[in-house]
């Protein structure tokens, strides 16, 4: 039976992927590691919770030690808008954050799971389709880590025989826990708005197209790609996934089907829509499809009726 330990478990990604691990493996199974937010409640009673820094190797250490880990699922890392504000901190954490777990995974012999992004990718990358092997020449501090976190991981399989994993995560929406500071954080607000105030302030322009994708898929892409046999993996890190691509617009009008009277207007930050101008329009993810079955179960539609209806409930006042 695996023993999993989930970097990062307070996150927006962390904190419904370890829910979802215990109750695939057992709570005991999955060791929750978080390093200043307070988990939720779920998180806390459903199995072990451990204070974890990725920057602080041998405490790291000793928690994979104690509970005899043999899977890790490295979720800490600084998204791109952060990255951007502050380079020198986004460099710690996923790169030398990384380098930590890395060698704990090789000392332990623990399979590894780093996502990387669609920020991978950069301006002269074809933005259309964009190829699994592809050039990757990102002008961000964000996709520069990830690119070099890609390559690293591949280094220690190549090197070490370390089994390490990964995918090019796009835009991520859920309704757990709120995603920070990214670039593609506006297609979860403005589903938050939606239900608040029936309108909302964008801040990448009209005609931004970019991958994403809603936690369900993101959570079953994970485990999937974990327990996939070795033996069809040609690639590593990391596979392209992708699930479904629009604008502002496209999800505007897809909320205006549940909530006619919601209307959008345009504040552009040009810090952001520099960035997305730079990353893909839409992946090519046949080889995650080919070498490990991927293939998403939300589509746009499917993801705002969800998000709605989780919403509503979420956001009702208290009486
Ligand atoms: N969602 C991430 C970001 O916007 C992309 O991987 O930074």
């Amino acid at each position: 039976m695996k023993k999993i330990l989930v970097i990062g478990a307070a996150g927006q990604i962390g904190s419904e992927l370890t829910v979802a691990l215990r109750e695939r493996y057992g709570g005991d199974h999955v060791v929750a590691a978080g390093r200043k937010t307070k988990p939720a409640e779920q998180l806390l009673h459903s199995g072990p919770f451990e204070w974890v820094d990725c920057l602080a190797a041998a405490p790291l250490a000793r928690v994979v030690k104690k509970y005899r880990i043999d899977t890790i699922y490295h979720l800490a890392a600084i998204l791109s808008a952060v990255a951007e504000a502050d380079p020198g901190l986004a460099w710690n954490v996923n790169i030398s954050g990384l380098y930590n777990v890395l060698e704990v995974a090789r000392e332990h012999r623990c399979a590894l799971f780093v996502p990387s992004s669609i920020g991978a990718f950069g301006a002269s990358t074809p933005l259309d389709n964009t190829p699994q092997v592809t050039i990757q020449r990102p002008s961000t501090m964000y996709g520069v880590t990830k690119v070099a976190g890609e390559l690293l991981c591949d280094y220690y399989h190549a090197r070490f025989g370390l089994d390490t994993r990964g995918v090019r995560f796009p835009g991520i929406i859920s309704h757990a826990t709120l995603p920070g500071g990214g670039t593609t954080d506006y297609a979860v607000e403005i589903y938050y708005e939606a239900i608040r105030q029936k309108r909302y302030t964008c801040n990448l322009p009209a005609g931004t197209f970019l991958d994403m994708m809603y936690m369900p898929d993101a959570i079953k892409a994970a485990i999937t790609l974990m327990e996939a046999d070795p033996a069809r993996l040609v690639h590593r890190n990391a596979f392209n996934i992708t699930a479904m691509n629009f604008d502002p617009e496209l999800i505007a009008a897809s909320i205006r089907t549940h909530i006619p009277e919601f209307t959008m207007d345009y504040e552009v930050d040009p810090v952001k829509a520099k960035i997305a101008a730079s990353w893909p329009n839409c992946m090519d993810d046949s080889a995650a499809r080919e070498q490990w079955g991927w293939k998403p179960d939300y589509d746009l539609e499917a993801m705002t009726g969800d998000m709605l209806a989780a919403l509503s409930k979420k956001l009702q006042p208290q009486e």
